[in-house]
């Protein structure tokens, strides 16, 4: 009679344990077939796209896009001008978009705008945490101001505008969160010691939020997220870039890169890189390997960035 309770637990550990290792590899073969046959693009006609960033790059790039699609653009700058240049541009093309302005690394602003938005124009059910800063140098010549401006911005920005606008997607178990990391966030780079982290802390923060969401009791399977990791975009963000095999780690056009960005989201894909190829590389080989071999290869292809001011 005292085995009985431990013969059936062993026996239902071992069917989780089998249960378990079939998920595993279902999910992986699904992963496997995606990344061959990706899902149809979802329709985001009829979407509240929210942008931050907006007025400039990717960011701006990306707002045109969905507008052209039939979402309705919420485009987020704290730079007036350039915010105010891509509502003209969206309009112009008989789009439509909101222009609010806010600086993200101030949560009650970004409280106040999830206010004003919810308001004006309605639901956000599509966020995209874009805006960043990118100093580039050796870190022992980053100010503390630099520093602070990059977690800030590229970190905090992030966790204020999910904490301002998840809570509504929750209620409605409908919305999809996407972050802007970078190549950077998925392996070393000299002179961006501050920023690798920050964008390292970008996919640590949205896989990490995908996981708290699908262990709490609340049914939050109708989220999406979906995380971006550009090497080089062609948007000035980044003045001196170099790679000694041009032709396989290039820089990318703003354009062609917000065209990546608009379709991983519409695709609910979990976690781009731009190029596509380098996804493959970094992500499924750098880290298997021990940190002597990613120096080697670092040294080998000597792609990166050139300090600059
Ligand atoms: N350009 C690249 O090569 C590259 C590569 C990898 C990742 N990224 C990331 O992609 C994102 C967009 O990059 P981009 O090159 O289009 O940048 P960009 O400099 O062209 O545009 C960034 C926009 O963010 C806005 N912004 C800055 N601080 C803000 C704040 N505190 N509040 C609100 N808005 C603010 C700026 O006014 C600007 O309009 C960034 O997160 C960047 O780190 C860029």
């Amino acid at each position: 009679m005292a085995e009985e309770p431990t013969v059936i637990t062993v026996c239902r550990l071992a069917i989780e344990v089998i249960s378990t290792l079939l998920r595993v590899i279902l999910e992986l073969a699904r992963g496997i077939y995606l990344s061959f046959v990706p899902k149809s693009p979802k329709d985001v006609s009829g979407e509240i796209v929210l942008i931050t960033g907006a007025g400039h790059g990717m960011g701006r790039e990306v707002a045109i896009r969905f507008a052209k699609l039939g979402a309705t653009v919420v485009c987020v700058d704290i730079n007036k001008e350039g915010n105010q240049e891509t509502v003209d541009l969206i309009k112009a093309a008989k789009g439509t978009a909101h222009r609010f302005e806010a600086d993200v690394t101030d949560r009650d602003a970004v409280f106040k705008l999830a206010q004003r938005v919810t308001i004006e124009v309605g639901d956000v059910t599509i966020l995209v945490n874009n805006a960043g800063i990118m100093p580039c140098k050796p870190l022992l010549r980053w100010s503390e101001k630099e520093v602070r401006s990059t977690m800030d911005i590229n970190v905090n920005g992030n966790i204020w505008m999910i904490q301002a606008f998840l809570p509504t997607m929750l209620e409605r178990n409908y919305g999809h969160i996407v972050a802007m990391s970078s190549m950077a966030g998925m392996m070393p780079v000299p002179n961006l010691v501050p920023y690798c982290g920050s964008k390292f802390a970008v996919r640590a923060i949205m896989d990490t939020l995908a996981l708290e969401l699908q262990s709490q009791p609340r049914d939050a399977s109708g989220l999406k997220f979906t995380t971006i990791c550009p090497f080089v975009v062609n948007t000035g963000l980044c003045h001196r870039p170099k790679s000694r095999f041009p032709a396989l780690i290039k820089t990318v056009e703003t354009a062609d890169a917000a065209d990546k960005i608009v379709d991983a989201v519409r695709r609910e894909i979990r976690e781009i890189s731009i190029p596509g190829d380098l996804h493959y590389l970094v992500r499924y080989f750098m880290w298997l390997v021990p940190f002597p071999v990613v120096k080697i290869i670092n040294s080998f292809i000597d792609a990166g960035v050139n300090p600059h001011d």
